[in-house]
C-alpha cells in the first residue's frame, strides 16, 4: 500500500468518525457555544463575502477536510490545471480557461506556442467587431445598423453568454437587443424570429465543434429566413461564427474572415470567457467584458494563492462534499436573490453536473462514493412560494447557497430591503426551525407537529456589493473552481462529457427514421412503438 493511499484512508477514517459527531449537532447550539462563530466562519475574496457559519462544522471540521484535500493532491492538481498539463486525460487536453482571463502582460507558452498572444489577438478582434456593431458602423444589407443580435448555440455555447447578458442587463447598450436561440424545438426559433427584421439582425453562430445538430439546424433555419429577404452575397453582413472548426464554418457558408476562433483547450462549459462571449461583448462593450474577465482572474489568484483553509472555492467544494458524503444530500440548491441572476442556476447545472456527473475515476475504476449532486434553483423570492416548503419541512437535507447583492442597480430601496429581508429570513428559518408558539398568550407552548419546522438545515450566504461585470466574473469563477475541487476529491476527470455523446448518436439515427428516409433500426420495444406512432400520425 502506498503512503499516499494510506494517508488518504486515514484522512477519510478521521472524517467518518468526526461526521458521526457532526450528525448529532444542532446548528443553533453551535452558535450559542461560540459567540465568534460568524466571524470565524466567514471570509472575503475577490469582491465576494461568504458566510459559511450556518453549516454542520466546528473548528476541527475544516482542518480534517483540508487534510483530505491535501491527500488528494489538490494543490498539485490545481497547479497542473493552471500550468496547462493535459488534465482532461480522456481527450489528452489541458483545461486552460483560466488563461482566457489572465492579464495581457502575463505571457504563457505551451509546447512552443505563445498561447497568451493568441488569446490577446482574439480579444482584440472581438473588440473591433463588437465596437463596429455597437457604434452602428456594421451595416446590414439595406444599409441599416444592427439592432438585434441572435446567439445561436447550445450548452456552453449558449448558457454562459445568455446568463451573463441577463445578469449584466443594466450594462447593455440602449437600443441593442440580445436573443438566445438554443433548443432545436421549432417553437424556439419561431419565438425568436417573430419580431425580428432580416435587415437589422446579426446572427452569431456559436459552436466549439460546429457539428452540434441543434445549432446547425437552427443556423440553417436562420439562414433560410434571412435569404427570404436578402441575397447570398449579403450573408457575410448578417452571419458571424465563433468556433474551433474553421473548415466546418466555411462549409456552412460563413466567411472565415467573420469567424472568431478559440481552442480545444477551452471546455464548452468554460467558454464564455473566450470568443463564445462575443454576444456579451457586443451587449455590454469590450471594456465591461474585460472587467468581467478581470473579476474571474481575481478569483483565480485567490484560488491559486490563498491557503486551503481560507480559500473560498476550496471551502465551498469541501462543504458540498461533506454533505454529499455524510448527510445523504442528493441535491444542492442555488438561490440567487437577484432577478438578473435568474439564469445562473441553469448555467451552474452544466458547470457542475457535466463536470462531475461521473462514475469512474481517472484511472478507470468505479468511484466508491456518490459524486455530483443535482444542482437546481431559481430566484428568490419566487422559490419561496414554490419549493421552499420542502426545504423547511421535507425529509431531505438540501444545502442551499443564497446569493445576494448589498446594493441594487435601481433606487427602489424599500423593495431591495424586502428582498434581503426574505433572503436572510429563509436562511435563519432553515437553521433555527420553529418549535414553540410565539402568539401572545401562548408563548413557549409546543406547536402541533404539522407546524413544526425542525431547523438545523445548512446554508451558505454569498454577498457581493453590487452585481457588476467584475463580481459576476468572480462569482462564476468561484463555482468553476468549486466543481474542480470536488472533481479532485472524487478523483474524476471533470473536463470530459462522454455521457452526452450517446444521446447525440441515437438522435442522429432516429431523425431519418422519423422522416421516413431510412427504415427502422433495431430499437427496444418502447422506442420502436413511439417511432411507429409518430409515423402513423403523418398518414
Ligand atoms: O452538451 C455537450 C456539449 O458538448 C457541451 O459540452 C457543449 O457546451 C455543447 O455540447 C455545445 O457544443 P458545441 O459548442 O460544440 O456546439
Amino acid at each position: 500500500m502506498s503512503d499516499s493511499y494510506s494517508q488518504k484512508t486515514a484522512a477519510l477514517t478521521a472524517l467518518a468518525n468526526h461526521a458521526q459527531l457532526a450528525q448529532q449537532w444542532q446548528l443553533p447550539g453551535l452558535f450559542a457555544q461560540d459567540t465568534q462563530r460568524f466571524r470565524r466562519f466567514s471570509l472575503e475574496a475577490a469582491g465576494l463575502f461568504l458566510d459559511y457559519s450556518k453549516n454542520h462544522i466546528d473548528v476541527t471540521t475544516i482542518p480534517l477536510l483540508v487534510e483530505l484535500a491535501r491527500c488528494c493532491d489538490l494543490e498539485k492538481r490545481r497547479n497542473a490545471m493552471f500550468g496547462g498539463e493535459p488534465v482532461n486525460i480522456t481527450e489528452q487536453r489541458p483545461a486552460l480557461h483560466t488563461l482566457l482571463r489572465a492579464p495581457a502582460e502575463q505571457r504563457f507558452e505551451l509546447h512552443g506556442e505563445v498561447l497568451s498572444d493568441q488569446v490577446q489577438h482574439v480579444l482584440e478582434r472581438m473588440d473591433r467587431l463588437s465596437q463596429r456593431v455597437r457604434s452602428g458602423d456594421w451595416l446590414g444589407f439595406t444599409g441599416k445598423a444592427i439592432t438585434d443580435v441572435v446567439n445561436i448555440g447550445i450548452g456552453g455555447s449558449d448558457l454562459g453568454p445568455a446568463m451573463a447578458c441577463a445578469a449584466l442587463r443594466p450594462y447593455i447598450q440602449q437600443g441593442l437587443r440580445l436573443h438566445f436561440l438554443s433548443n432545436v424545438d421549432g417553437h424556439a426559433v419561431d419565438a425568436v424570429l417573430a419580431d425580428l427584421s432580416p435587415e437589422t439582425t446579426l446572427f452569431v453562430v456559436a459552436s466549439k465543434s460546429f457539428t452540434t445538430q441543434e445549432t446547425l439546424i437552427n443556423a440553417q433555419v436562420a439562414r433560410a429566413w434571412f435569404l427570404s429577404k436578402g441575397h447570398t452575397n449579403d450573408l457575410a453582413k448578417h452571419f458571424v461564427a465563433v468556433s474551433t472548426n474553421a473548415q466546418a464554418v466555411a462549409e456552412f457558408g460563413i466567411d472565415t474572415e467573420n469567424m472568431l476562433p478559440f481552442w480545444d483547450w477551452v471546455g464548452g462549459r468554460y467558454s464564455v470567457w473566450s470568443a463564445i462571449g462575443l454576444s456579451v461583448a457586443i451587449a455590454i462593450g469590450m471594456k465591461n467584458f474585460r472587467t468581467f474577465l478581470s473579476g474571474a482572474h481575481a478569483m483565480d489568484l485567490h484560488f491559486l494563492e490563498c491557503p486551503l483553509e481560507q480559500n473560498m472555492p476550496v471551502l465551498l467544494g469541501l462543504l458540498g462534499w461533506w454533505y454529499r458524503q455524510y448527510f445523504n444530500s442528493t441535491s444542492h440548491l442555488i438561490a440567487p436573490y437577484h432577478e438578473d441572476l435568474r439564469l445562473f442556476p441553469l448555467h451552474l447545472q452544466q458547470v457542475d453536473m457535466e463536470s462531475n456527473g461521473k462514475r469512474v475515476t481517472i484511472s478507470g475504476a468505479l468511484v466508491d462514493s456518490p459524486t455530483a449532486p443535482v444542482i437546481w434553483g431559481s430566484t428568490g423570492t419566487n422559490g419561496q412560494h414554490a419549493y421552499f416548503q420542502m426545504l423547511h419541512q421535507g425529509t431531505d437535507l438540501v444545502p442551499v447557497d443564497f446569493i445576494a447583492a448589498a446594493t441594487p442597480a435601481h433606487d427602489r430601496t424599500h423593495q431591495h430591503h424586502a428582498l434581503l429581508a426574505n433572503c436572510f429570513a429563509q436562511a435563519e428559518a432553515l437553521m433555527m426551525g420553529h418549535q414553540a408558539d410565539e402568539r401572545p398568550g401562548h408563548e413557549g407552548e409546543a406547536l402541533p407537529p404539522f407546524r413544526v419546522l425542525p431547523g438545523n438545515r445548512p446554508s451558505n450566504m454569498l454577498l457581493m456589493d453590487k452585481l457588476a461585470p467584475e463580481t459576476l466574473g468572480s462569482l462564476l469563477a468561484l463555482y468553476e473552481h468549486k466543481a474542480f475541487v470536488q472533481g479532485v476529491l472524487w478523483d474524476i476527470n471533470s473536463f470530459d462529457q462522454w455521457g452526452v455523446e450517446r444521446g447525440k448518436t441515437l438522435a442522429a439515427r432516429i431523425l431519418p427514421e422519423l422522416e421516413g428516409k431510412t427504415s427502422s433500426h433495431s430499437h427496444d420495444g418502447s422506442t420502436a412503438g413511439l417511432i411507429t406512432r409518430i409515423l402513423q400520425k403523418k398518414h
